[in-house]
């Protein structure tokens, strides 16, 4: 496994995680802690990736100052895996305003834990420059992310134009991706250590999907 995974270091990321790891935590404050991870993730994720370009703005003193600022002209799709990603893409999408978002909808078959496509508005075919960037709070046995990752590389993208952002990952998922997509780039706020039985991450945060949409 060759992955690079970042677990950015801060206090405002770590006392997220704690919140929504709180068996006590209502939905709102989860779901809008899961949307602040989104945000503060996303933030590092794209700090050296985001493509610049150096201009000249006019101050009000009508000076020329030198800028560099965004490369709007290169596209950006975030890709929200349903359900439990879009809680992360509330965060994330105010700080990328521009980008398109391309939902894939997977359900997790709770006896083989293989991944069901139910929602896949990806287009016929990325550009090679486009940055992809793919959201799901919880990377489990990895089983919903791979199929997420073979539908981007079907549809044309290259995995080193792409960078996921989670809440926890575990072992078993990033192996699992790691084997099949080594150059892939991981932003999380932790690697737990094990799932149980049922697939669930341990000590992990419970159901994201359910626990952001209060459902059961
Ligand atoms: N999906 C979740 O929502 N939680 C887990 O622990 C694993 C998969």
């Amino acid at each position: 496994m060759a992955l690079t995974i970042h677990v950015p270091p801060h206090p405002f990321i770590s006392n997220l995680l704690a919140l929504c790891r709180d068996e006590n935590t209502p939905t709102p404050i989860f779901r809008s802690a899961v949307a602040d991870l989104g945000r503060w993730l996303t933030y590092e994720c794209v700090r050296e990736w985001l493509p610049t370009v150096e201009v000249g703005v006019r101050t009000p003193l009508q000076i020329i100052a030198p800028a560099k600022v965004i490369n709007t002209s290169v596209p950006f799709v975030i890709v929200p895996i349903l359900r439990a990603g879009l809680a992360l893409l509330d965060g994330a999408l105010p700080l990328l305003p521009g980008a398109a978002v391309c939902h894939l909808g997977f359900v997790r078959n709770e006896e083989t834990l293989e991944a069901h496509c139910y929602l896949d508005r990806l287009p016929n075919q990325f550009s090679s420059e486009t940055q992809i960037l793919v959201l799901d709070p919880m990377l489990a046995t990895g089983g919903t992310m791979l199929a997420a990752i073979d539908r981007l590389v079907e549809a044309g993208a290259n995995p080193e134009q792409i960078r996921i952002v989670t809440v926890i990952c575990a072992p078993p998922g990033l192996q699992k991706l790691g084997l099949k997509y080594p150059k892939l780039i991981i932003y999380t706020a932790m690697i737990d250590e094990q799932l149980d039985d049922r697939g669930y991450i341990v000590p992990g945060l419970g159901d994201a999907g359910d626990r952001a949409f209060g459902t059961h």
